[in-house]
């Protein structure tokens, strides 16, 4: 039957009307018009008391969104290592969810050991995927400041003591969280190498250092990774605090770096409402506001960039300039996450993130030392096993801070073993006592860790069951509790704690079979070295810990890690610590602290001051051997705009299949300014197969030469002799090739 004439009107009449209707949607919230013109539309709908309160918390994590415009609230979570519990609208403490359980990364140092980008990759795409499932914004992550100090508290939490690893590392995370419509914070910008003192230290710092150590990994992060966010750090430099900071955030970040994004203030970063208007503080988090009890019912209006804001605006203390561009910076947040359109539901704790956890895990264990070849273990002979340590059955996921996790699950170390070789096979002792307690932000653990017998006892048992078993595994290192691996503090040596120095010498007397598993954020000293035939650097490496440990010391894995920060023999030797005091003492009032050390951080002063550390930057064994060929270079001359490139064979020596980190490090022969020994500059991840022999190839330019002139304010290559080194680690030097810079 043909449809009346009417009907035909109808329906073309409706047609018309909907695509009216579709036409007059308003153009901030049509997901295919562009960014700029949807900001610009919904700013001209705005009043100003909106644009003010998109700029600062409205609870622990969120600041508002408009909702008369249907423009949703701005959701951040910690941390650069997993997703965190859903916490109470204005406190720490968790909100009491079952469904916020999440997958526990390995830290950020033990991705760094991988020395793989691919790793990075994977770990940006996996830990957004599990934001996303949570409904979070902003990851409140990675952190990239410099190892300084290996007694940093939060060394655990960052990558590297080189800015070129780490700037390496942050794009492929930060690119890789983002692809799910999550924006990476990267923090802590800038200047954030310790804890004791990080709101009231002022530090004091070169040019020089600034912009060749300090600002790279972040510069890489927001020019090459588009970086969404940007988080200011606590402390003060040029005696102006950073989250405020007009040099860093305005001069550099957004004019020189041309940043688009977001600065939001560390959680209690921002102290002046003058200072955030005008030196580019664009979303105020955790302000103390003494939690809603300063007489308004609601204490977030007593945010520097809330009443005190719009108070101003509207005396005409403070033009709508500023104003305007914070807005239009939250709002591309805004429209390039929650509103950008695009249909992602991401994932918690599949077992695509579990198998990335124990892949990166794999990939950043380091072997430093393995005599008699007495690892890997092998299972098939069914050997007897004493597992010593607390790091064996404590869980380490939770604590230490911000990066603190309410875990699905963590696989211990004591339980990866026992699944591997055999639960009859493997007993445990204690060895000694550390921290107990199994609670943080209201999370418990629920483990059982109390154990009143004294040291001695202790170590009497762990001697006595060590005289009969074929190998020993101590499980220990450090923990998250203050003094340790811990945001907010910093360690007070480079010693192991809890007596396990004397219980690890005690145990190798009657047994010289013993593995020393070095579950640690950060580096430590080992005075019983050269009584212990095998050590490896377990790193704190999360929710697969027992599986990756387990994989490693059972050589289902090769393990193929390289240090990314240097061990030293003794804390003196590094530069932070041996050019006076390194931090100041506690203090409310702001105290200086100078970077004196300059350009030499980590293995540049190592190398500079020709100090043997107990493990060098980038050292890393595995359970095959490599060769090197000599290396080659295409031309003795590179022209001011041209490259060279510089090869290597390297060949796999050994029975089974490996990987090697071949890297690459420039030396400046001649320097009318004082530069480091060397420079990492370039470096590859090789696969090879026993008997097999790839020749990896650095192709470097003129940027790879250069140092920052700070007279002169810019970077340059100044012509003269280079030298390229190629090496297995920073004092494995395999061979070096000469050439000119016209
Ligand atoms: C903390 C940390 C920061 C974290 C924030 C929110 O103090 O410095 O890294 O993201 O506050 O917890």
């Amino acid at each position: 039957m043909k449809p009346h004439f009417l009907t035909l009107l109808t329906a073309a009449a409706l047609t018309i009307a909907v695509a009216q209707t579709r036409a007059q949607a308003p153009v901030y919230l049509d997901v295919n018009q562009p960014i700029e013109q949807r900001i610009n539309d919904a700013m001209k709908r705005m009043t100003t008391e909106e644009k003010v309160a998109l700029l600062h918390a409205q609870s622990k994590f969120s600041s508002a969104g408009v909702k008369r415009l249907g423009i949703p609230e701005v959701w951040c979570s910690d941390g650069p290592m997993g997703i965190r519990d859903e916490v109470l609208w204005d406190e720490w403490e968790q909100a009491g969810w079952t469904s916020d359980s999440c997958i526990a990364f390995p830290s950020l140092t033990c991705l760094a050991a991988t020395w793989n980008s691919d790793m990075a990759a994977l770990y940006g795409k996996s830990i957004g995927e599990e934001a996303l499932y949570r409904r979070k914004n902003v990851l409140l992550g990675p952190g990239v400041n410099i190892c300084r100090t290996p007694i940093n508290g939060r060394t655990f939490e960052y990558m590297s003591e080189d800015p070129f690893l780490n700037a390496q590392l942050v794009v492929p995370y930060v690119k890789n969280v983002q692809q799910n419509g999550v924006a990476a914070c990267v923090k802590h910008f800038a200047l954030n190498n310790f804890e004791v003192n990080r709101s009231s230290a002022n530090v004091i710092v070169s040019d020089r250092a600034l912009y060749e150590i300090y600002l790279p990994a972040f510069k890489a992060a927001v020019t090459e990774g588009n970086a969404w966010a940007i988080m200011g750090s606590y402390n003060l430099y040029q005696n102006q605090h950073c989250c405020h900071n007009k040099r860093l955030l305005i001069d550099i970040l957004k004019s020189d770096w041309k940043f688009d994004g977001v600065v939001i203030s560390d959680w209690g970063g921002c102290h002046s409402t003058d200072e955030a208007v005008a030196n580019g503080l664009d979303l105020e988090f955790g302000t103390w506001t003494g939690g809603k009890t300063w007489g308004r019912s609601n204490s977030y209006d007593n945010y520097f960039l809330a009443k005190p804001y719009l108070d101003g605006i509207k005396s005409g203390k403070y033009t709508t300039t500023e104003l305007d561009d914070k807005v239009s910076r939250v709002l591309r947040l805004i429209f390039r996450t929650s509103m950008s359109g695009q249909a992602r539901w991401g994932s918690l704790c599949s077992d695509e993130h579990y198998a990335a956890a124990r892949k990166i895990a794999g990939e950043g264990i380091v072997l430093l030392k393995n005599d008699r070849n007495i690892l890997p273990i092998d299972a098939s002979k069914n050997p007897k096993i004493l597992v010593v340590g607390e790091n064996a059955i404590k869980m380490l996921t939770l604590g230490g801070g911000s990066t603190s996790l309410k875990v699905q699950r963590e696989l211990l170390p004591l339980d990866g073993l026992r699944n591997r070789f055999g639960a009859e096979n493997v007993t445990f002792a204690r060895g000694y006592v550390g921290d107990t307690t199994t609670t943080f932000d209201g999370i418990d653990t629920g483990q059982k860790l109390a154990d009143h017998r004294s040291a001695q006892e202790l170590t009497d048992e762990a001697v006595r069951m060590a005289k009969d078993v074929d190998f020993v595994i101590f499980v220990g290192g450090m923990n998250k509790s203050n003094g340790q691996d811990c945001e907010g503090t910093d360690r007070a040596s480079l010693e192991l704690p809890y007596n396990q120095n004397n219980v690890v010498s005690a145990i190798v007397k009657v047994n010289p079979n013993l593995i020393f598993v070095n579950i640690a954020g950060s580096p430590v000293t080992m005075p019983w070295l050269n009584s212990v035939p095998a050590v490896i650097q377990a790193w704190f490496i999360g929710s697969e810990a027992g599986n990756a440990i387990a994989d490693i010391l059972s050589g289902d894995v090769n393990p193929s890690g390289k240090l990314p920060l240097t061990f030293p023999a003794k804390l003196e030797d590094v530069g932070a610590h041996s050019v006076g005091e390194y931090v100041c003492k506690p203090s409310f009032k702001v105290v200086d602290v100078e970077y004196k050390e300059d350009i030499l951080v980590g293995y540049r002063w190592f190398d500079t001051k020709k100090i043997k550390p107990l493990f060098p930057f980038g050292y890393g064994l595995s359970y095959t051997t490599f060769s090197y060929g000599k290396p080659s270079i295409d031309k003795a001359t590179m022209t001011a705009d041209g490259s060279v490139t510089v090869k290597v064979d390297v060949t796999n020596t050994g029975k089974r299949a490996g990987a090697e980190v071949v890297q690459l490090y420039i030396a400046d022969l001649k320097s009318s300014l004082p530069r480091p020994a060397k420079e990492l500059k370039g470096f590859k991840k090789v696969q090879l197969n026993p008997g097999e022999t790839k020749t990896v190839e650095f192709t470097i330019d003129s940027s790879a030469l250069s140092f920052y002139n700070d007279t002169k304010k810019q970077w340059e290559a100044e012509p003269g002799a280079f030298e390229a080194i190629i090496g297995a680690s920073s004092a494995d030097i395999k061979g070096k090739v000469k050439f000119e810079l016209k």
